[in-house]
């Protein structure tokens, strides 16, 4: 068996394609989406990140501003920032990006962005209305996997979803959305004692861990769905994800494949969220 591959190159095209379409309407209304995104600091992946976030808003013609700071920014000073952000009505979404230099508390930083504003899904206004039920702003990479998952039209509702990973930003938002959808869902992690004795229960796997070749085909059940969050090198310096993915496609009815699976999504949320701010900003 080869599983069908879930597309997030086709799906993010699809998905940003309606983003213009909202972004444009929403301009013609004299109310343009607009994203601010704040690095603070030299850090070499942060600076691609952020160049691909603001790149996306352009594409989509969505307004976005890059707002550059040394790493020797006070906690102080970018606090203003933030403040000055939520204040300005032309920004409907706040993306300060991760990790910020060692002297600046992260936490309280997401914690004075406006709630509203909050696309990345980060503030605990945003993982509590997740934890509810209630409207909020879901963090993005786990939001992008639960649209692929949409993408393949089965329905979750009873179905064993093991997650591998307990992060704030992915792995605990990704259990609390396939739960939402009516999933049985069990989450592993770095203590757990038997992972393959769960893995092989799951009709859903999503392995965000950060480790090569931590799913192998032996773990995965036959027609199970495969995600995966994983970004890693091997040894040749090439990117490939957590899944071992040329055993595990033998065996999966669905995988995502790294590159061009939950890569794409996350920067597709991201301005998901941002137009869905400025809509209900303009509501
Ligand atoms: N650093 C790595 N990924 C992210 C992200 O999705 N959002 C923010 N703010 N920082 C990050």
């Amino acid at each position: 068996m080869t599983a069908k591959i879930m597309d997030g190159n086709a799906l993010a095209a699809q998905l940003r394609a309606d983003v213009a379409r909202r972004s444009a309407q929403l301009s013609a209304r004299g109310t343009p989406p607009g994203l601010a995104v704040v690095l603070v600091g030299e850090d070499p992946a942060s600076q691609v990140y952020v160049g691909k976030k603001v790149q996306a808003c352009q594409d989509a013609g969505l307004y976005s501003v890059l707002e550059r700071y040394g790493a020797d920014l006070s906690e102080e000073a970018l606090l203003e920032r933030v403040a000055a952000l939520n204040a300005d009505p032309r920004i409907h979404g706040i993306l300060v990006q991760l990790p910020l230099p060692k002297h600046i508390d992260a936490q309280k930083v997401i914690a004075a962005i406006a709630p509203e504003k909050d696309v990345d899904g980060f503030h605990v206004a945003s993982a509590g209305a997740l934890l509810t039920g209630t409207p909020g702003f879901w963090s993005c990479t786990p939001y992008g996997c639960m649209k692929l998952l949409e993408s393949t039209g089965i329905d979750l509702r009873g179905k064993h979803a093991v997650v591998i990973g307990r992060s704030n930003n992915v792995g605990k938002p990704m259990a609390l959305m396939l739960l939402q959808k009516n999933a049985t869902v069990t989450i592993c992690h770095s203590a757990t004692a038997d992972l393959k004795a769960h893995t092989l229960q799951a009709d859903v796997i999503v392995a965000a861990v950060g480790r090569r070749n931590t799913v192998t085909a032996d773990m995965v059940k036959p027609g199970a769905v495969v995600i995966d969050i994983g970004m890693n090198r091997n040894e040749a310096g090439k990117l490939c994800g957590d899944v071992d993915f040329a055993t595990v496609k033998e065996v999966a009815g669905w995988i995502t494949p790294v590159p061009g699976g939950v890569g794409p999504m996350t920067v597709t949320m991201l301005l998901v969220n941002t137009v869905e701010a400025a809509e209900r900003a303009a509501a």
